[in-house]
């Protein structure tokens, strides 16, 4: 019987929870997967108007996209002074090029004559000088303004006060970061706890992009993330994972301003599933080689475990044996305010990230990312190059993808376009979250708050 004298946000799934699975593992898990942070932030809803809205979008165009840390690229894209590419979101452009000294600068991509994109969007490549493709007008890596065809005709313009503007940027796990405000907050002290958590084998700055996506959703940036901040959608969307998957049992943790993480688990069923199944039928449905056999007393999830574990350690060169049975397995997300996803543990080695595209408030660019743990020694390899897919092509028809996993993905669009369509004809005007399994929503609504507000 389910306690009725619990605070709003205290109720639980009944049944085992991630962390009872967890604990349960043969092996032990890092410490930053036992640490549990829920909170209640309140039961209002939360209006469609901040996602439809020209008037709402234009407010965080002016007052959160200009003020957060924002991953913009991969230090492997910039290995080599002069690589560059090229960052848009929303109204804004950045062109991120690594320097002759070696730095790793972000100029506002714009040329100081008459305003030309140095470097188109979407781009990206290496360049000795970055020379406008107008009138060529011309800087150094660094920003050094080189030379302007028919000089005399500019006595006015000085060269020092026409270096290339630059914005803040920072490098972690891998990613560069920039940050317009030139009074932000460093980067380390944004992050909160993801430092401290992802260190060892969850350094993705040791981890190599083996998968690329873009595709473009046909809604606000927000909805297109907050479809991948809870598992409450499982049991009606991806009902062919419940047989083997957590979903109404995942743990949802909120850590400070910026961070905020759900982990759910694989090998153990929803609490939904209504059937009872031996451990060999719950193996036999997660996509493993056929004949796969759960030995007496053994479970799914550690069979599972051991064949990803040999399986990737085989095909990677990498001894994967310190890593827990949970982290082979599990769904483990962290989102970082405002628009970057990543997972750390092995199987399901994700990044996400979702960019308002132009000033429509119902477009977004979604990349999708599969980084893979580099062998002891080895270098970053050439960067894979972005795959741009279309809005109605499967998520499976790109490389690298598995189609089960595909076909998930694929089942989360079509959500998405029909919510975007309802937000519109709703006479109610609001979505209405459940307290714990959707407290990332509320959570990523309560700072985008504090910035508009501040
Ligand atoms: Fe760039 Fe003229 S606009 S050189």
């Amino acid at each position: 019987m389910e306690a009725l004298d619990l605070s709003p946000g205290e109720h639980r799934c009944p049944g085992p929870s991630t962390r009872d699975i967890i604990i349960a593992d043969r092996q032990p898990v890092p410490e930053a997967l036992l640490v549990e942070a829920p909170a209640y932030l309140g039961d209002e809803d939360i209006g469609y108007d901040r996602y439809t809205s020209p008037a709402f979008f234009d407010l965080e165009m002016k007052k959160l996209w200009p003020r957060v840390w924002q991953w913009v690229a991969r230090e492997e894209e910039l290995r080599e002074a002069g690589d560059y590419v090229t960052y848009d979101i929303g109204p804004y452009s950045f062109l991120i090029v690594r320097g002759a000294d070696d730095v790793i600068r972000a100029f506002y991509n714009a040329c100081l004559h008459r305003g030309t994109q140095l470097r188109a969007s979407d781009s990206s490549g290496f360049a000795e000088q970055l020379r406008c493709p107008f009138h060529g007008w011309t800087w150094s890596t660094e920003g050094d303004l080189q030379s302007i065809p028919c000089r005399w005709d500019f006595p006015h313009v000085r060269d020092d006060m026409f270096k290339l503007p630059q914005v803040k940027v920072a490098t972690w796990g891998g990613f560069v970061f920039l940050n317009m405000d030139e009074h932000a907050v460093p980067l380390e002290e944004y992050l909160g706890v993801l430092p401290a958590h992802m260190k060892d084998g969850w350094d993705l700055g040791r981890r190599a992009v083996a998968v690329h996506i873009q595709k473009e959703l046909p809604t606000n940036w927000k909805a297109a993330q907050e479809a991948f901040l809870e598992a409450y959608h499982v049991v009606e969307t991806h009902a062919q994972n419940l047989p083997f998957a957590g979903d109404a049992n995942a743990q949802y943790d909120l850590f400070g301003e910026h961070v905020s993480r759900f982990v759910h688990t694989h090998g153990v069923p929803s609490p939904h599933y209504p059937e009872a199944q031996t451990e060999q039928q719950i193996a036999d449905k997660m996509h493993l080689p056929a004949g796969t056999i759960v030995p007496e007393g053994g479970t799914a999830r550690n069979v599972a475990a051991t064949w990803r574990r040999d399986n990737l350690g085989r095909k990677w060169g990498l001894d994967l044996s310190h890593y827990s049975d949970s982290e082979m397995l599990d769904s483990i997300e962290y989102h970082l305010f405002p628009n970057m996803c990543m997972f750390p543990g092995v199987s399901l080695p994700m990044v996400y990230r979702f960019r308002p595209i132009g000033m429509d408030p119902g477009r977004t660019l979604f990349d999708l990312l599969f980084l893979r743990p580099l062998a002891e020694g080895e270098s970053h390899p050439e960067p894979v190059a972005p795959v741009r897919i279309a809005a109605q092509e499967s998520y499976g028809s790109a490389p690298g993808v598995e189609p089960w996993l595909g076909a998930t993905f694929d089942q989360d669009t079509n959500n998405l376009i029909q919510q975007y369509r309802g937000f519109h004809a709703s006479k109610k005007r609001g979505e209405t979250l459940g307290n714990y399994q959707e407290s990332r929503i509320r959570h990523l609504h309560q700072t985008i708050d504090r910035y508009l507000n501040a």
